[in-house]
């Protein structure tokens, strides 16, 4: 029949074809345009008019009317917001509060919270199932993925997922999670609610905080880090990674790297915080918080290759979030530190129009500080490559222990920091400008902030000599303490029974961890130096406060402890720290549900 037709017949039953081909992937894959398919700081609304984002730093939600270019709501949501997702093809939202516990639902027309549910603990990404009557959120800290029904509110399933889950996106009714530390990459059958496959990276693998998929090919995109921790030098200590996963792949899963400093020559790029695919599958777009840049790409069609560098554009500062419009005609920036979102022409890549979505509500010197911070840009470093936050995001560890000169040294959280100097584990720092050094040396080698010879250390102050040093101390001091979810309904019996052994003269532990701080700022030989060989400084260590230990495995100096049981024991072994060989395996227990509770008040 065909071959009777006419050429012009011939070619619209040709295209008509492709189109119902075409019409049945969409079918199969659901619609790439659809909102919330994968966990972000901003989210469009699968008609293309709204635009939501959460702002960390203000603790609000800000919604972008996207036909008249301006915002319409900025709505107050609580702590440290984080991944907010339109529910399927509505106008309702919801939001994760990380820093709260509570995931909020908001309406996002009249800009009003519509409802709350309590969580355990960290919500972190978030993303709604294709018709919008299911949400599901991961929570970092336990590491556990939730199902949440959002007519009732209700957390209807949970189930465990990893370590410190944060990146979550759903396809074919799979939901895949990041593990932030590992960079591990795990498939949950939505139906069964379990983990049903894995694909691991390399160990240096680290803060892998998204995950997004393509929408028709079986591929899915995670920015990340690799630290590797044996080399202290800004050459070669922390490199910048999108992975690629075969999400089909059976036997021998592939996933596969690429490095993002090496797509274009040499040009350095630092800290991928997220990507985003077109709704056509024809480019990824990545943004570097670290560099202030952003790299579009093409999507290769090619497993080995994968992307291709396309362009280069310079973004605002610490961009955190980009999404591209359901028409693929446009793409948005969030840049965290300027408090703006940036919409761009996809095709020309010219900024078309941008929206200041909340007021700063830093101080100047924290903010500026904050800014050091998180660049990886002169002067804090000469080449690009490293940031403060590279191994401190937000505040938190990197999970890492780092090979030192002067020995094996965990990364320590910086929560209640300007409580508990003096600072570093071996206390041979006592004010954060003393940071100078770090910024000078080979680890970032920076120009500095200082004019002229920086002091020792523990010698003449290095505060008051650069705004800019006094600024990046303010920030670095500005990390609060953060209550301890085993603690929310008070202390449990065994915690309770913890407490008055902690306290005791049976074990001791309260003559240096004492005060509200639960350290006495001194330097005590506890019997832990013997472990590590390249130890310089040692045998004596600061005692370190204990409001936190709950989430900053592992421990010790050296992170050689991988649990707090562990620590009390078989790291104990001569009661040089504080007396616990006479403790029965319930008390130890006891002992370390009272440490996971800190801090309680
Ligand atoms: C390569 C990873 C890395 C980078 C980059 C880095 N740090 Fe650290 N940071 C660490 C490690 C590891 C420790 C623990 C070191 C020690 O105690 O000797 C630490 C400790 C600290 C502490 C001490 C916390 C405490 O409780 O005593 C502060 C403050 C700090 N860093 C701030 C900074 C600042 C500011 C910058 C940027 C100028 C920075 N760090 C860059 C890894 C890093
Ligand atoms: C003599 C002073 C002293 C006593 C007594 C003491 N500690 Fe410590 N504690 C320290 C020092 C110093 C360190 C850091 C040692 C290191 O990193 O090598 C430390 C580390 C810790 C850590 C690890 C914190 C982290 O972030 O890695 C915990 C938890 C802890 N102590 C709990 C206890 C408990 C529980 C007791 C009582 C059984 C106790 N300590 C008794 C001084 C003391």
């Amino acid at each position: 029949m065909l071959l009777s037709e006419s050429p012009k017949s011939l070619q619209r039953t040709v295209s008509i074809a492709i189109f119902s081909m075409l019409a049945l992937l969409f079918l199969i894959q659901g619609s790439p345009s659809q909102a919330g398919t994968s966990n972000s700081l901003m989210d469009i609304s699968a008609d293309g008019t709204l635009l939501a984002c959460s702002n960390r730093d203000s603790g609000t939600v800000t919604i972008i009317d996207l036909k008249d270019r301006q915002k319409v709501h900025e709505v107050e949501v609580g702590h440290d917001p984080e991944g907010v997702t339109f529910l399927g093809e509505t106008h309702q939202l919801a939001v994760a509060v990380y820093g709260d516990d509570v995931i909020h639902f908001l309406d996002g027309q009249s800009g009003e919270i519509t409802g709350t549910t309590q969580v355990f603990d960290e919500p972190y990404g978030l993303v709604s199932s294709p018709d919008g009557k299911r949400l599901w959120a991961t929570l970092e800290f336990p590491g556990q993925v939730i199902e949440i029904d959002p007519s009732s509110r209700k957390v209807t399933r949970t189930t465990e997922a990893g370590q410190f889950v944060r990146g979550l996106a759903v396809a074919n009714n799979q939901l895949f999670v990041t593990e932030y530390y590992t960079g591990v990459v795990k498939a949950l059958d939505v139906d069964s609610f379990q983990v049903v496959d894995e694909w691991s990276g390399s160990a240096q693998d680290n803060l892998a905080r998204q995950i997004t998929i393509h929408p028709s090919r079986a591929k899915a995109y995670v920015p990340h880090q690799r630290s590797l921790t044996t080399v202290t030098h800004g050459s070669g200590s922390i490199f910048p990674y999108v992975s690629v996963i075969d999400t089909d792949a059976g036997e021998g899963k592939r996933r596969k790297r690429v490095q993002m400093d090496s797509l274009r020559g040499t040009y350095v790029v630092a800290n991928p915080w997220e990507v985003a695919v077109s709704p056509d599958g024809q480019t990824l777009y990545a943004i570097f918080g670290g560099t202030d840049d952003m790299f579009v790409c093409d999507v290769l069609d090619d497993n080995y290759r994968e992307l291709e560098y396309q362009s280069l554009l310079r973004t605002g500062s610490n961009p955190r979030a980009v999404r591209v419009s359901p028409d693929g005609e446009t793409f948005f920036i969030y840049n965290a530190l300027d408090f703006r979102v940036d919409a761009y022409d996809a095709d020309s890549l010219k900024l078309s129009w941008s929206v200041q979505v909340t007021e700063c509500p830093l101080p100047n010197d924290v903010l500026l500080g904050k800014k050091l911070f998180y660049t990886a840009n002169p002067p804090m470093t000469s080449r690009r490559w490293i940031s403060c936050s590279s191994c401190h995001p937000d505040g938190d560890p990197d999970g890492r222990t780092w090979q030192q000169p002067e020995g094996l040294r965990n990364t320590q959280p910086l929560f209640g920091l300007k409580e508990t100097h003096p600072i570093h584990w071996s206390a041979d720092r006592d004010e954060v400008q003393d940071f100078e050094h770090t910024i000078r040396s080979p680890l970032m080698g920076g120009r500095g902030l200082i004019r002229g010879p920086v002091s020792d250390s523990l010698g003449d102050k290095n505060g008051g000599r650069s705004e800019m040093l006094d600024a990046l101390a303010a920030y670095t001091n500005s990390h609060a303490f953060r209550p301890s979810p085993f603690a929310k309904t008070g202390l449990s019996d065994a915690a309770q029974r913890g407490k008055a052994l902690f306290f005791s003269e049976k074990t001791k532990c309260a003559s240096c961890h004492s005060g509200p701080f639960y350290t006495d700022r001194q330097m005590h030989d506890v019997g832990t130096i013997a472990e590590d060989p390249s130890e310089k400084i040692g045998p004596e260590f600061d005692t370190p406060t204990l409001l936190g230990v709950y989430r900053s495995a592992p421990y010790l100096h050296h992170g050689m402890a991988p649990t707090l049981e562990a620590m009390l024991t078989q790291f104990n072994p001569d009661n040089k720290h504080g007396v616990t060989s006479h403790l029965s395996e319930s008390e130890i227990n006891d002992l370390v549900e009272f440490l996971k509770a800190l801090p309680f008040e």
